[in-house]
């Protein structure tokens, strides 16, 4: 079987990450996936920036639409960020002339989600974005597949890297806000606007795909209530320390008897809760289903190595041909045309 040929559109802290991560995973990824697959073609801003990354062999795209248009490749990786064009129009491009697609890009997900999800279902591609949430975190392959046979009552946790790690820190060290906020910047954790992590955006948009996926409705990004972690200085943290609590951003998804209730703010949980040991750049989602106990997954939610393991396994499911619909059992076009906001 020939190898599958993918194309990388961003060459930052993800996508060089990724392009490493498939030279390492070589033999590893033929095996897993009964064909090889091979980076062939990039595109990127800058193509004199340094990068840690052998790109000797890779031809250069002249930008993110032209890879997504070029036949040469059958899989195009998105992973530039912003949650419309360029990155938009390049995706819808490469699913319209039939390519699978693989995105970590949880705003432009929340946004345009489904309506690309209808167009990969219509052209046969694949939609993939398990680096949306959570990372390396497998979160959307266990709301989407795992618990398929099961009815989700609410979904929650600790969504954002960069905040987590900015409150561990100001806890632990009593460093300013700032100071932390630099350090994950540094660290490659946060957004190119930061201000979308520490704000709450950036929980409320993955919240909103958890969401989605957890009840079935239409990704409604801009209903949910967001307060971000900003105001919050290392005082704070000690009073609350004092009481028998820490502080963590949570994004919060219940199904209420009046509908999908979405919420994101900082929240105070008992020292002693499993929720409060998560510390530093860790996520936490917790799934509440009927007739089960809690699932909850945690692991490394930021960062260039952790994203990259979920694109990886994303295009190796590309190569294999493992395939799920994008929003999992729930019609796409039903959903789309849906004009109640929530499901009642
Ligand atoms: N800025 C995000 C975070 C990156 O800190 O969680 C991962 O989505």
């Amino acid at each position: 079987v020939a190898p599958l040929k993918v194309g990388i559109a961003g060459l930052g802290t993800v996508g060089s990450a990724v392009v490493r991560l498939i030279e390492q995973q070589r033999g590893a990824l033929t095996a897993r996936c009964g064909r090889g697959v091979r980076v062939v073609a990039v595109a990127a801003r800058s193509k004199a920036r340094k990068r840690d990354v052998d790109l000797t062999d890779i031809a250069w795209a002249k930008d993110a639409l032209a890879l997504a248009n070029d036949p040469g490749i059958d899989c195009f990786v998105e992973l530039m960020g912003g949650s419309d064009d360029p990155a938009h129009s390049a995706i819808e491009a490469a699913l319209k002339s039939g390519k699978s697609v693989v995105t970590a890009n949880k705003a432009l997900i929340a946004k345009h989600g489904l309506r690309l999800a209808s167009l990969a279902e219509q052209h046969g591609g694949a939609l993939n974005y398990e680096a949306a949430v959570g990372a390396a975190i497998p979160v959307i392959k266990t709301l989407r597949e795992g618990l398929a046979g099961t009815t989700i009552n609410r979904v929650y946790g600790i969504l954002n890297g960069t905040c987590n790690y900015i409150l561990t820190r100001m806890e632990r060290e009593g460093l300013s806000f700032a100071e932390c906020l630099k350090d994950a910047q540094r660290l490659g954790y946060a957004e190119a606007d930061p201000s979308f992590d520490v704000d709450g955006h950036d929980t409320a948009q993955k919240l909103s795909i958890l969401a989605s996926l957890a009840f079935g409705t239409r990704i409604a990004q801009n209903e949910v209530y967001v307060e971000g972690i900003s105001s919050i200085a290392p005082e704070d943290l000690r009073a609350a320390e004092e009481l028998g609590y820490r502080v963590k951003l949570l994004g919060v998804a219940v199904r209420t008897s009046k509908g999908i209730e979405q919420r994101v703010h900082p929240t105070m949980v008992p020292k002693t809760s499993s929720i409060a040991q998560v510390m530093g750049v860790t996520n936490a989602v917790t799934i509440d289903g009927d007739g089960i106990p809690p699932i909850t997954l945690v692991g490394p939610g930021a960062g260039g190595a952790a994203t990259a393991s979920a694109v990886v396994a994303d295009i190796a499911d590309v190569a294999s041909g493992t395939r799920a619909l994008p929003f999992g059992r729930h019609s796409t076009k039903l959903r789309e045309t849906k004009k109640a906001p929530m499901e009642r």
